[in-house]
């Protein structure tokens, strides 16, 4: 093998590591952002050929990240848009920290989403409408928040038209009074979107 086809394919390698690791590389951004207290993300460790191997990261079997599990984590910082490129994230599990910020309208782009569970932080903003494109979402819990605003219309719509089992939005700084334990479809849906502080 000539010395330039080896140039050449320790090239291609390298690109093709690197394009692997683009996961890796968005969740690393997000860690930069954050202040972690108790070293829950001292596994991340993005020269690694991908993110599957850090904790609280589990990827399918095709090396995508399909959960994040930080619940509980002391974590304080913001969430970031490039949370919007782990294309086959179901579970984005981040209650109970001390998350600030708004919530990035490119969660919109999450469409495997299954979970989102941002409960008991701090952010603050509204409901981005992009939320609106969750159609697979089942649980979206963002009560005990400091969000506010109106809740998107294509948010309510993922009831009827979506997924949405539970959407729990309570004890945050939403305007107006919203329909308690809503059932606008007739199935047997858990819906709890409860009064925000009067
Ligand atoms: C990830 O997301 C950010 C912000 O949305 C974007 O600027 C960036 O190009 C994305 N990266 C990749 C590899 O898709
Ligand atoms: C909804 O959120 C409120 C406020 O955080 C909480 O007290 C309540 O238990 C939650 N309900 C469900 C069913 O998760
Ligand atoms: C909550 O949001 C309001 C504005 O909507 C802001 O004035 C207040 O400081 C925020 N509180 C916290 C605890 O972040
Ligand atoms: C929703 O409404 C339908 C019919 O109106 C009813 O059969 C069903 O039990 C209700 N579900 C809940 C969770 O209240």
């Amino acid at each position: 093998m000539g010395s330039q086809t080896l140039v050449f394919l320790v090239f291609a390698l390298a690109v093709v590591a690197v394009e692997c690791n683009s996961e890796g590389d968005d969740l690393f951004a997000w860690k930069t952002k954050l202040v972690d207290p108790n070293n829950v993300l001292q596994s991340w460790d993005p020269t690694l050929y991908n993110p599957c191997t850090w904790f609280h990261i589990t990827c399918n079997s095709n090396n995508r990240v399909v959960r994040v599990d930080l619940g509980n984590a002391g974590l304080s910082g913001p969430l970031v848009p490039q949370l919007g490129n782990l294309t086959y994230l179901q579970y984005l599990q981040v209650y109970a920290n001390k998350l600030s910020g708004t919530i990035p309208r490119e969660i919109g782009k999450l469409r495997k989403l299954i979970s989102l569970d941002l409960y008991n932080n701090q952010l603050s903003g509204s409901i981005p409408a992009t939320l609106g494109n969750l159609k697979s979402l089942n649980y979206m819990r963002l009560n005990s928040n400091n969000l506010s605003g109106k809740i998107p219309a294509q948010v309510i719509l993922l009831i009827q038209w979506g997924n949405l089992r539970i959407m729990n939005v309570s004890d945050n700084q939403f305007a107006g009074s919203m329909h308690p334990h809503g059932n606008t479809t007739g199935r047997a849906v858990t819906t709890i979107i409860q009064d925000a502080k009067a």
